[in-house]
């Protein structure tokens, strides 16, 4: 291969120049510089202003995530309201499963009970959503083959849903403790 440029001088011929051949250092300084500036261009352009606010994230995106309008309400805001569901509820082991894991997101009817009615719930879905029977569940946890068990009927026919046992229903109908 040879070069079509100028000759490359020896240093036996005349001086030893440091920079004889400064145009290619200054083309590749050139280069770097323009690839500098692309990348300054670019990044301004793509990344978004309030990002590094506050740290690695968009500063923004905290009012973004504020303004979701609330859809669940929470239960202790259900439970100011309906305290009676609370005294059934304490009475079995549904005490720790919270009304919106069943009732959906009632956010907007906490706001106004009175305009925005709660659907009503199909049982036989959503019993079955927990209580399914399935070998991956632990052994520990009330399951039913809910076809078997139910005979098509639907669950809170015999379980009142705030408190599940049909034992403690019936005890608490005669008054008898155990
Ligand atoms: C500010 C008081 C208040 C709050 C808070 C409230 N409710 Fe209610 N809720 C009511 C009233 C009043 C009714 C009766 C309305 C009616 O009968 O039309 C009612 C009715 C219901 C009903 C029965 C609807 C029907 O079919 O008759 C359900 C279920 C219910 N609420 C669930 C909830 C859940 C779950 C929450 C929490 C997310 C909640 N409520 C929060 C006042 C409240
Ligand atoms: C395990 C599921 C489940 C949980 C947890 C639950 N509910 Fe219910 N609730 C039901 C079902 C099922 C019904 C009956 C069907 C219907 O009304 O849609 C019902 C009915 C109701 C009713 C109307 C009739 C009644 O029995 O008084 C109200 C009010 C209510 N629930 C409020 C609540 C509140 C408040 C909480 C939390 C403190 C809660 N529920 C927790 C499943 C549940
Ligand atoms: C969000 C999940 C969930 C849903 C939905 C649900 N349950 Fe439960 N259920 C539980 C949990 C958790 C327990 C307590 C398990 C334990 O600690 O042993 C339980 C316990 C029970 C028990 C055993 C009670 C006892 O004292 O031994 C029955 C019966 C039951 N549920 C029936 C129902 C019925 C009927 C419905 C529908 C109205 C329903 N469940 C909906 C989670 C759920
Ligand atoms: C015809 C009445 C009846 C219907 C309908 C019914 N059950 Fe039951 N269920 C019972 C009786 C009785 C028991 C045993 C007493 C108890 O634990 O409450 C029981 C027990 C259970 C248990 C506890 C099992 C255990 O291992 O502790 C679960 C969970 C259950 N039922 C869920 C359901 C679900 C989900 C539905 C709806 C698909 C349903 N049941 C419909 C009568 C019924």
């Amino acid at each position: 291969m040879r070069f079509s440029g100028p000759a490359i001088q020896t240093p036996a011929h005349g001086k030893n120049h440091v920079f004889k051949d400064i145009e290619h250092l200054i083309r590749l300084a050139a280069v770097m510089a323009i690839g500098l500036i692309a990348f300054i261009v670019l990044r301004a352009a793509v990344v978004p202003r309030s990002f590094g606010q506050y740290g690695h994230y968009r500063g923004a995106a905290i009012a973004e995530a504020a303004a979701h309008p609330i859809s669940y309400a929470g239960h202790t805001v259900c439970e100011g309201c309906h305290t009676d569901v609370v005294e059934q509820k304490k009475l079995g082991k549904h005490v720790g499963v919270p009304c919106e894991a069943c009732h959906g997101p009632l956010a907007k009817h906490a706001d106004d009970p009175a305009s925005v009615t709660p659907p009503k719930l199909d049982t036989a879905v959503l019993c079955a959503r927990c209580h399914e029977a399935n070998s991956a569940k632990p052994k520990w946890f009330p399951q039913v083959v809910t076809a078997d068990h139910s005979g098509g009927v639907a669950c809170d026919t015999c379980h009142q849903p705030h408190k599940p046992r049909i034992e403690d229903e019936k005890t608490a109908a005669s008054g008898r403790k155990n």
